[in-house]
């Protein structure tokens, strides 16, 4: 596989699951080159940006890019634009990546690890759809006065149109069933993106099974019965908050991978943030880092083959030694260390088969 794939490792905890995901990625696919360049905190500390125009160019010869995690308290203070979360959101932006696939899963085996009773977490598989583009991230109007502030959650129908093929796209490789979240009670931009949803299914996807849901009542229905969902379509801040709520259901935002895909290369980060908290003790589950690995073989570089391998290397590792957030007591290290042994068993085993 004679491929380039850009690494931002970030902040915090970035730079140690990052460390995780990229042994893993050198072991599975040795002729993948990897190339490492900051972003976030680490970019503005030596460039003064948080997304540099030299790491841009770089990030647009790329097949693909793997992230970290971006930002942190010592740079909470700056002004937005130069925040490092603003780096991501214009990285976001420059590859084009509208659609965000979040996975969530509990394994067979694994259900122990939810804090569900594992007869309600056992057979939870679902695929959140979050547009990554716009709504109230991006350009709809903000300001911030002293004793005054707006965003704005915009959206056009060609935005949410161009997510939910997505998401109806994924629902036919799955299950056949979307469920589209929005606040059409409340807000107009909800309307809007409930009336697309409805007329592009109605035209073009009416073999796939389609509910709309309220977002807050989604929230409640996504703990108290998981296993209603196979793909949630959604909008951004939606389907971010949705997002780590549903980490609760496998057990910890440390197993949660994401693929950004748009019409060019993919970006694949975990969702979880740089978690100050926890940050250089090397104890930070690299779980959903290397699934982003895994994520990044199967939509960025085509390889189902390795993104399989990579998949069941994790789970083996999940089974015998879980890190701290699930409980356990392995550290980032030894948990990469586990998945590159089984790595190298399930490589023996395809040798022999
Ligand atoms: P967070 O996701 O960093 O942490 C939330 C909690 O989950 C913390 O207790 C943390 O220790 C734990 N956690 C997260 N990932 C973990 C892992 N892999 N292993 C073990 N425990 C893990 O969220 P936060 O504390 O709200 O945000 C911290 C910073 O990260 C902020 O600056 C925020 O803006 C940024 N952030 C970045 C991204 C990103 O780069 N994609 C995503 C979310 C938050
Ligand atoms: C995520 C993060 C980001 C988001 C932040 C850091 C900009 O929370 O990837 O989920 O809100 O998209
Ligand atoms: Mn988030």
């Amino acid at each position: 596989m004679n491929k380039h794939v850009v690494v931002l490792p970030g902040d915090g905890i970035g730079p140690e699951v990052t460390r995780a995901a990229t042994a893993v990625l050198r072991e599975v696919a040795p002729d993948v080159t990897l190339e490492e360049l900051p972003i976030g905190g680490h970019a503005i500390d030596e460039t003064g940006r948080p997304y540099p125009a030299e790491v841009e160019t770089r990030v647009r010869a790329a097949d693909a890019v793997l992230l970290g995690t971006v930002g942190g308290p010592k740079w909470d203070g700056q002004p937005r634009a130069l925040r490092p979360e603003s780096g991501l959101l214009a990285l976001r932006a420059s590859m084009g990546v509208y659609a965000n696939l979040r996975p969530v899963r509990v394994l067979p085996g694994l259900e122990h690890l939810s804090p569900l009773r594992s007869e309600r977490a056992r057979g939870v598989d679902v695929l959140i759809v979050r547009e990554l583009l716009g709504g109230i991230y991006f350009d709809g109007g903000r300001a911030r006065e002293e004793h005054e502030a707006y965003n704005t959650m915009r959206y056009t129908t060609a935005e949410v149109e161009r997510v939910a093929r997505v998401a109806f796209w994924a629902a036919k490789q799955r299950r056949g069933h979307v469920t589209s979240v929005d606040k059409a009670n409340v807000l107009e931009v909800s309307e809007l993106w409930r009336d697309t949803v409805t007329r592009l299914h109605a035209g073009q996807y009416a073999g796939v099974g389609l509910r709309h849901e309220y977002v807050d009542s989604a929230a409640m229905l996504l703990v108290t019965d998981p296993t209603r969902y196979d793909v949630i379509l959604t909008e951004n801040l939606f389907g971010d908050i949705l997002s780590d709520l549903a980490a609760v259901l496998p057990g910890s935002l440390g197993l949660m991978p994401s693929a950004s895909l748009g019409d060019g290369p993919g970006l694949f980060e975990p969702i979880h943030g740089s978690a100050p908290d926890i940050a250089g003790q090397g104890v930070a589950n690299p779980a959903a880092a290397i699934l982003s690995v895994g994520m990044l073989l199967r939509h960025g570089l085509g390889n189902a083959t390795l993104a399989n391998r990579v998949d069941n290397a994790v789970n083996t590792a999940l089974r015998s030694s879980p890190t701290r957030d699930l409980g356990g007591t392995t550290s980032t290290e030894a948990f990469t260390e586990r998945v590159l042994e089984a790595l190298s068993q399930t490589g023996m085993l395809s040798f022999e088969y």
